[in-house]
C-alpha cells in the first residue's frame, strides 16, 4: 500500500463580509414589519409575535462575529432574506464550480502540481446544485483533469469522508493524486427568518490535494497516519429538500425544506461522540493526545470545540492547539475544519502531529491524523 500525503490546500473566501450587527438589523426589521402587519391577530392572541435577535447573544452563544457570503444584498434585504444568486445558463461555469476551481488552483500550486498529475476529483459538500451531471465532473473539465470525478455528501463531515475516499484510491494505486474540494454556499440553505439559526452559517470553499508520498515534490507535506469515520442516525440536524418535494405540493416552500436543527440536543449529543472518537482513533494509532500539536476541528460553535478539546486533552486547549476560524467565517459546513488546517497548518514543525476532525448532520464524525514531514 502506498503512503499518502496532503501536499496542498486552497481556500476561496467570498467577497462579502457580513457582521452580526448587520444580520441582526435586517432580521429585526423583518420582525418589526411582520409584527406590525399582523398586529390585530397578535393582539387577539391568535398569533405569537416574532421576537428580535441580538448580536450579543450570537457572539456569546456561538463565538461567531461575522461570516462571508456569496451575496449579501439579498440576505440583508428584510423583504427577501435569501441570497440573490441568478441562475447561469448551462454553458457557463456554475457558481460552485467557480469557487471550487479557485480553491483547487491554490491547492495545486502549493503542491507544485498541475492538472496532468491528478487522476480523480471529488466534490464533497453539504449542498450540491443539481442531481446530475456531477459538479465534480464540471470542476474536472474546468481544470483539464483526466481520470474520473464524482460528488459525495456527508453534510459537515463531507471533507474528512472525502479525504478517506481519496486516501483509499491512492493507497490502492487507483489514483496518483486526488483533488478533494468543498464548495459550500450554506447561505442558500439557511433560513434567515429563523431567530434560532439565522446567524449560524457562512460560505466558503476549500480544496485538498492528496498524493503518493514517494512522488510528492512540495516541501513540508503532511503524511496521513490514519483516517476514521463514524455515523449514527439523528433527525436533530435535518433538511428535507429533495427531488420528491414536487410530488406533494403541500410541502413546497415549507421551512423543513431548509436547514433545521435542535441546537441544544446537537451540542449535548455530538460533543461526547466526537471526544470519544478522537481519543479512540489516537489510541488505535498509539498516539497520546498530548503529543498532538494541533486539532483543526469543525467550526460550528466555540464552546463545542472547547468542550471537545477538554474531553480529548483532559484540560483546556490553548488557542494555538485548537485554532478558531468560526469568529470570521461562521460555520462553513465541510469547509470549516479544512479552513482551520489551511490557515494554521504552519504551526506544525517537522514530525509534529495534528488531527483534522469534522462532525455534523447524520450524525457524522470523521478524523484524519497527520504528521508533518
Ligand atoms: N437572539 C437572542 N436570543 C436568542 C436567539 C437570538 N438569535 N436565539 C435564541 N435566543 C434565546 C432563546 O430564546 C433562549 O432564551 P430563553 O432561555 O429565555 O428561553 C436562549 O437564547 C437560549 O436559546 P438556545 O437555543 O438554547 O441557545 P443555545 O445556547 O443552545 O445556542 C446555538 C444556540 C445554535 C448557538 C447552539 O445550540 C449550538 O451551536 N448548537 C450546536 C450547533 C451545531 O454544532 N450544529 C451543527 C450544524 S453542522
Amino acid at each position: 500500500m502506498h503512503k499518502v500525503v496532503i501536499s496542498g490546500t486552497g481556500l476561496f473566501t467570498p467577497p462579502n463580509a457580513v457582521s452580526n450587527e448587520q444580520l441582526v438589523a435586517a432580521f429585526n426589521e423583518y420582525v418589526a414589519h411582520f409584527n406590525a402587519e399582523h398586529a390585530e391577530a397578535i393582539a387577539a392572541q391568535e398569533l405569537a409575535p416574532l421576537v428580535a435577535s441580538s448580536a450579543e447573544f450570537i457572539e456569546k452563544a456561538s463565538g461567531i462575529r461575522q461570516r462571508y457570503l456569496m451575496d449579501a444584498a439579498g440576505v440583508l434585504d428584510p423583504a427577501r432574506m435569501t441570497p440573490s444568486l441568478p441562475e447561469r445558463d448551462n454553458d457557463s461555469l456554475s457558481i460552485q464550480a467557480e469557487m471550487a476551481v479557485a480553491a483547487a488552483r491554490e491547492a495545486l500550486e502549493l503542491a507544485c502540481r498541475s492538472a496532468e498529475d491528478v487522476d480523480m476529483v471529488i466534490v464533497a459538500c453539504s449542498n450540491l446544485p443539481r442531481p446530475y451531471p456531477a459538479l465534480a465532473i464540471e470542476v474536472q473539465q474546468a481544470l483539464g483533469i483526466r481520470g474520473c470525478a464524482f460528488d459525495m455528501n456527508v453534510a459537515c463531515s463531507s471533507a474528512t469522508f472525502g479525504i478517506q475516499t481519496a486516501v483509499n484510491a491512492i493507497q490502492s494505486g487507483q489514483a496518483r493524486a486526488v483533488l478533494m474540494v468543498n464548495p459550500e454556499i450554506c447561505s442558500a440553505h439557511l433560513n434567515f427568518r429563523d431567530r434560532d439559526s439565522h446567524f449560524i452559517f457562512g460560505d466558503a470553499c476549500t480544496a485538498v490535494l492528496l498524493e503518493r508520498a514517494d512522488a510528492a515534490v512540495a516541501a513540508g507535506v503532511f503524511e496521513v497516519l490514519g483516517t476514521r469515520l463514524a455515523t449514527a442516525f439523528s433527525n436533530n440536524i435535518r433538511n428535507n429538500f429533495g427531488f420528491l418535494n414536487r410530488c406533494d405540493e403541500r410541502g413546497i416552500g415549507q421551512p423543513d425544506k431548509l436547514f433545521i436543527q435542535q441546537g441544544r440536543k446537537v451540542f449535548k449529543e455530538v460533543c461526547p461522540m466526537v471526544g470519544e472518537h478522537i481519543v479512540d482513533h489516537l489510541e488505535q494509532l498509539a498516539i497520546r493526545p498530548d503529543d498532538v500539536r494541533c486539532f483543526w476541528l469543525h467550526q460550528a460553535n466555540l464552546a463545542m470545540n472547547q468542550l471537545i478539546a477538554r474531553r480529548v486533552l483532559g484540560r483546556e486547549a490553548t488557542p494555538d492547539e485548537a485554532p478558531v476560524i468560526l469568529d470570521r467565517y461562521a460555520n462553513t459546513s465541510s469547509a470549516g475544519s479544512i479552513i482551520a488546517f489551511h490557515l494554521h497548518k504552519d504551526r506544525l514543525g517537522t514530525n509534529d502531529m495534528g488531527v483534522i476532525c469534522s462532525f455534523g448532520a447524520g450524525y457524522s464524525v470523521g478524523s484524519v491524523v497527520l504528521r508533518k514531514n
